[in-house]
């Protein structure tokens, strides 16, 4: 488990670092171009494949982040017994798909996709 957690440490981040700042530029670029290119990148991030990638990136953002907040507390020297060590690795996944089924309702309820 732990192994697989660390693994996926290293896609998340270079997955955010290469993927989702791409799509952050293409929307503040949509944003500063105009009413057109920006109503492009809408319908694009509306529809139910830009939805599906934005569940996608939120979970991937999650996992790096609860799993960074692990790798940081190891960065103190504790959790390393195998036990401990697969129950936080176990930890950061329960924690990001709770956050981001979190996030994807509070969108639901307030906005409606
Ligand atoms: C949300 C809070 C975040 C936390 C707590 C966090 C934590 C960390 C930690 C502790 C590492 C170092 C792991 C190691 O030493 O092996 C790391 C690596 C990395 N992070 Fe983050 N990070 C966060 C957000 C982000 C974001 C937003 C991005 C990109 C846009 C990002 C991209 C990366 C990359 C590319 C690496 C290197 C991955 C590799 O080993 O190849 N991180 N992060």
């Amino acid at each position: 488990m732990h192994a697989i957690v660390s693994i996926t440490h290293r896609v998340t981040g270079n997955a955010m670092a290469f993927g989702a700042v791409m799509l952050f530029l293409w929307w503040l670029i949509a944003a500063a171009t105009g009413p057109a290119a920006y109503a492009t990148f809408l319908a694009v991030a509306t529809g139910w494949f830009g939805i599906l990638v934005g569940v996608g990136f939120t979970w991937v953002f999650f996992q790096h982040m609860c799993s960074g907040i692990r790798h940081l507390i190891m960065d103190t020297g504790q959790g390393y017994d195998l036990g401990t060590s697969r129950t936080t690795a176990a930890l950061t996944i329960v924690g990001s798909v709770l956050l981001t089924v979190a996030t994807w309702a509070a969108i639901y309820f307030h906005k409606g996709i």
